[in-house]
C-alpha cells in the first residue's frame, strides 16, 4: 500500500472515539513539557507540520499569535477544517518535503511524530532543510519524535532516528542544537512502552500501521469496550502520583522533544 493511503486511513483512525480517548488522556502529560518548554507568547507564529487531525494546532491556537497546520493527507486536513474553532489558525495540504511557505516566515516551527515517518533519507534531509528554511531568523524549530532505542528501528512507515541524528541532520542544515527533554508519560504506561520495546526491540504496532487501524477497530466494535475505558481510566489513575518520578527518568523515555534555533 502506498505510503499515501496509509495516512489516510491513519486519519480515520486517529478520528475514532476510543483512539481520542486514549489520546486525549497521553496529551495532558505532553501539554506540560511543551507548555514547559516551548515558552509560547502571543507574538509567535507557529507552524505545525505534519499536523494530523490538528491536536497540537488546536493546543497552540489559543496560546500564540497565528497557527499554519499543514499535512500531506486530505483525509486529516478535512478533519482538522472541521474540528477547528479557532480563528487564528488555518491547514493546508501540502508536503514538508516541499513546503508552501516563503523563507523565514515562523517563530516556532514544530512537528510531533511525524520526521519518523520520513523513511527515505533524501526526503528526511529535504524536510529538515524545508522547516529550518521556513523559520524565522532567529526562531526555534522543536520536533517531538521517537527516538531509536534498539538496532530495529525500521518499518514500511517508521524509522526512528538516534538524537545524535537528528542534531546532525539539523545541524548540516545551519540549525543549532538548543536542548532535549524526554516527553512524560503516564508512569506505568510508559514504563511498560519501555520494557516492551527494550525486550521486543519493536512493539508489534510499529510493524504495520494497518495493523494498529484493525486493532483499534476490533476493539471499538468489543462489548467489553467500557470495561477496556474503565482499565485505561484506571492506569492513568495509579499513575499520576508516580507521573513526577518520570520526570528524573526521562532519558529512558522513548519519545523526546527536541529544541533547535536557526
Ligand atoms: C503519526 S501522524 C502525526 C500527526 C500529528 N502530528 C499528531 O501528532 O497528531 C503523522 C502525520 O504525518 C503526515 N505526513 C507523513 N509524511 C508527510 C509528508 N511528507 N508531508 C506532510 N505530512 C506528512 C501524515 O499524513 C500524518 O498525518
Amino acid at each position: 500500500m502506498a505510503a499515501d493511503k496509509i495516512w489516510e486511513e491513519f486519519a480515520e483512525k486517529r478520528a475514532s472515539p476510543l483512539r481520542s480517548y486514549i489520546s486525549k488522556k497521553f496529551n495532558s502529560n505532553t501539554e506540560r513539557v511543551l507548555s514547559d518548554g516551548l515558552k509560547l507568547n502571543k507574538k509567535l507564529v507557529v507552524l505545525d507540520a505534519g499536523c494530523g487531525s490538528g491536536r497540537w494546532s488546536f493546543f497552540f491556537a489559543p496560546r500564540v499569535k497565528k497557527v499554519f497546520g499543514i499535512d500531506s493527507s486530505k483525509t486529516a486536513i478535512q478533519n482538522a477544517r472541521s474540528a477547528n474553532k479557532f480563528s487564528n489558525t488555518q491547514f493546508k495540504i501540502g508536503t514538508l518535503t516541499k513546503l508552501p511557505f516563503k523563507n523565514n516566515t515562523f517563530d516556532l516551527t514544530y512537528t510531533c511524530i511525524t520526521l519518523q515517518h520520513i523513511v527515505n533519507e533524501n526526503d528526511f534531509q529535504k524536510a529538515v532543510s524545508e522547516l529550518i528554511r521556513v523559520t524565522k531568523k532567529p526562531g526555534r524549530i522543536a520536533i517531538f519524535e521517537t527516538i531509536r532505542q534498539t538496532k530495529q528501528t525500521r518499518s514500511n512507515y517508521i524509522v526512528c532516528r538516534s538524537v545524535k541524528e537528528y542534531k546532525r541532520a539539523f545541524e548540516n542544515f545551519g540549525a543549532r542544537f538548543l536542548c532535549g527533554r524526554g516527553i512524560r508519560f503516564p508512569y506505568l504506561y510508559f514504563a511498560y512502552l519501555t520494557l516492551l520495546k527494550k525486550i521486543y526491540g519493536f512493539s508489534p504496532k510499529y510493524r504495520d500501521v494497518r495493523d494498529t487501524i484493525a486493532f483499534f477497530k476490533k476493539l471499538e466494535k468489543s462489548s467489553f469496550l467500557p470495561l477496556i475505558k474503565a482499565g485505561l481510566s484506571f492506569i492513568f489513575l495509579i499513575s499520576a502520583p508516580f507521573d513526577f518520578l518520570s520526570k528524573y527518568l526521562a532519558f529512558l523515555s522513548t519519545e523526546r522533544l527536541m529544541l533547535f534555533k536557526k
